[in-house]
């Protein structure tokens, strides 16, 4: 691979073991993939960080790196986390808080932002055609096809060496080429909700699976719009989706193969009529229009009814900006949870809950999976109407 002089120099551990050990495994994975060069990047986000997955090794790992003197080059942001820290909401295992904090501690040593949230362009949002390494699935499709800024899928580890040397490897995204529709997606649906979005997406992802499809549909807001290309990031391992009327970038669609999506191809377990113990909204994490749009449905239907239990999950910028806006308040009176910092899917929740009700897609495909949840897909609305009875 090619590297500059000051990029050789960082190599060959001029700058520090830590900065030495992150440009080698960049350049080494980087070679693995056949690309030529590096590129600066100007932000990183770092995701699998709970202490759920990541366990002793990887905790070991990032401390290690804080000790070194590693620090970050670039404005780099940290993905959800096992708990939320301003309160205790899910019974932790024993000794987990303390390692999930050792695991923060080493990250704020090394300058990171401890935003603890997957959406990331809430706190700062990337400009168009700018370089990224971002490391939560969710992010990057929405970086790539809303923002128009490039990132490719970064595995944990490797978002965390970037922000340590303010580089990538040059490939995959990042590459004008690379970023061309394989294939025509043609929604015939009508009007489509938060929780068809969800379904939508999952649809898509398990059709397209790692290739980038260019997709004609009613238009949706951004709740359904982020909702969607999460749950095709999950189900399949796209990176990128043209939404025509959303993404910027030219696409050349000529001879590209085209599937049609109607409503038969989507149908997902709705179970409005069975109760839930817990009703969520917040993957990936809440906006601040969502919590707004949430209030309302409460003002409308009224409280959270007795026995059960209504989380948002959101990070903690948008929290600041509803609580300022005195919106957390009121939704707190009607009995809501705003739960900062994590979420039902990276929360060691174990059988905390027996039946989980979501708007999210994405939740909807991990939650039984991770924590062999029963999950019922509904709108944030009928979610709110499930919640207080009406
Ligand atoms: Fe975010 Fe958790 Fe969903 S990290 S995208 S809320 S699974």
């Amino acid at each position: 691979m090619y590297l500059t002089k000051d990029e050789e120099k960082v190599y060959d551990g001029e700058e520090g073991a830590a900065s030495q050990k992150a440009m080698q495994v960049i350049v080494k994975l980087g070679e693995a993939v056949g690309a030529e060069r590096l590129v600066s990047i100007t932000n990183a986000h770092a995701s699998g960080l709970s202490y759920n997955n990541i366990g002793d090794p990887g905790m070991e790992f990032l401390e290690d790196l804080a000790n070194q003197g590693a620090r970050a080059k670039v404005y780099a942001t940290l993905n959800p986390i096992g708990y939320d820290t301003t309160k205790e909401v899910i019974p932790l295992p024993e000794g987990f808080a303390e390692k999930q904090l050792r695991i923060i501690n080493a990250f704020r040593k090394m300058g990171f932002n401890i935003t603890l949230s997957c959406t990331p362009y809430y706190s700062k949002m990337p400009a168009y055609g700018e370089h990224i390494a971002w490391g939560e699935s969710s992010a990057v499709i929405y970086a790539n096809s809303v923002v128009g800024a490039r990132t490719n899928r970064e595995g944990g580890p490797l978002s965390v060496l970037a922000a340590l040397v303010g580089k990538t490897y040059y490939s995959g995204l990042h590459i004008d080429e690379n970023r061309k529709p394989s294939v025509e997606i043609d929604v015939e649906l009508g009007k489509i909700d938060d929780a068809m979005a969800g379904a939508l997406g999952l649809k898509i992802g398990e059709l397209v699976k790692d290739g980038i499809p260019f997709i004609s549909m009613p238009k949706v807001g951004d709740t359904a719009l982020r909702i969607m290309l999460a749950a095709m990031a999950a189900s399949g391992s796209v990176g990128m989706a043209f939404v025509k009327g959303v993404t910027k970038e030219r696409a050349d669609t000529s001879g590209l193969e085209k599937i049609k999506i109607g409503e038969k191809d989507i149908s997902m377990e709705k179970s409005i009529g069975q109760a839930s113990e817990l009703y969520f909204v917040g993957c990936p994490h809440a906006s601040i229009e969502d919590m707004r749009d949430i209030l309302k449905y409460f003002e409308s239907y009224g409280s959270v009814s007795k026995g059960k239990r209504f989380w948002i999950t959101t990070g903690s910028d948008v929290y600041k900006a509803a609580a300022q806006e005195g919106v957390a308040e009121r939704l707190m009176k009607h009995g809501v949870e705003i739960i900062v910092d994590t979420c039902p899917v990276v929360a060691p929740l174990g059988s905390m809950f027996k039946s989980i009700a979501t708007n999210s897609g994405k939740s909807f495909f991990y939650l039984s999976r991770v924590h062999g949840t029963s999950v019922a897909s509904m709108s944030a609305e009928e979610l709110v109407r499930a919640a207080t009875g009406k």
